[in-house]
């Protein structure tokens, strides 16, 4: 489905900017990844995005490309971020298709509410598992050829990991996801030192919550939408809460 551009993009961006560029994205059907995604079509950029829904990442794709008249935008399911063969697999059809891959987002995460006191090890695992194992495993299958897009354009290989700001202070119910988005925030600094001399930078954002998110849906669940709103010190109507922009400044 068609969006309204000031709905994922804001005024500040020249169009074309991503002309000729490639971005591959995991976690591309979340409500962030979509977003950020749809704004760089929107610019320029074709777009590969993979996730372990099929028919999800399929329609994702296929919504995304009515961003831009023209655009390719790839949608692969069935890719799971903890099988570094899968992921391999989509970059290798990314590359095949789109001819390269100038930025990469990490945006696959795994997340619910538990306490301490009710967090299997296997369930504290499957977020490390998501969060951490994949992406590292989406940076290792994407590096060369962001190395490659570095060595022939001043704008290329890019790295973009999707963090949080729960493990700057620790939250409720999210020791398993405070732990994990520690590792996510060590691995995009440790690639920035090791590839930063190659032309590459590793960044990772940091969202707070926002609204109309699946994982605000899945965590606010009974909370007075307000008064989360009132936590907020930003954006727009002077209230607080952000809304989900794929690129603002
Ligand atoms: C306690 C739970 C649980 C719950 C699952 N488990 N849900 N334990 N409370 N609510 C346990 C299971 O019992 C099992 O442990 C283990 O976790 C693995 O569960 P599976 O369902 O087999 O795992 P899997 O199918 O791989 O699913 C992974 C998942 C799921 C993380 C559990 O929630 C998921 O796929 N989420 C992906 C989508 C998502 O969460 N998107 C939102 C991201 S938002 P046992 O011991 O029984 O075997 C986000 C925002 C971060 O990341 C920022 C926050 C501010």
């Amino acid at each position: 489905m068609a969006m309204k551009r000031s709905d994922y993009l804001s005024e500040v961006w020249r169009e074309g900017i991503f002309n000729n560029k490639v971005v591959f994205c995991t976690g591309g059907n979340g409500t962030i990844c979509s977003a950020q995604v749809r704004a760089m079509v929107h610019l320029g950029a074709n777009a590969c995005i993979v996730g372990r829904n099929v028919e999800k990442t399929e329609s994702m794709a296929r919504s995304l490309m009515t961003a831009r008249e023209g655009s390719k935008v790839l949608g692969i399911g069935s890719v799971d971020v903890r099988n570094p063969e899968s992921l391999n697999q989509a970059v290798e059809s990314c590359v095949k298709e789109l001819g390269g891959i100038d930025f990469c987002i990490a945006g696959a995460a795994g997340n619910f509410l538990s306490p301490l006191s009710h967090l299997s090890a296997n369930a504290f695992k499957s977020v490390i598992d998501i969060d951490v194992l994949g992406s590292y495993n989406t940076a290792k299958a994407v590096l060369p050829h962001l190395v490659k897009s570095a060595s022939t354009s001043t704008s290329g290989g890019r790295l973009i990991f999707v963090s949080a700001t729960i493990h700057y202070t620790g939250a409720p119910l999210q020791t398993h996801v405070a732990v994990a988005k520690a590792g996510v925030d060590a691995l995009s600094a440790n690639v920035a030192i090791e590839y930063g001399p190659r032309g590459l930078t590793s960044n990772v954002i940091a969202p707070g919550p926002i609204a109309a998110t699946e994982g605000m849906e899945r965590l606010s669940r009974g909370e007075d939408a307000q008064a989360s709103r009132k936590r907020i010190p930003a954006v727009g109507d002077g209230q607080g809460g952000g809304r989900c922009h794929g690129l603002v400044v």
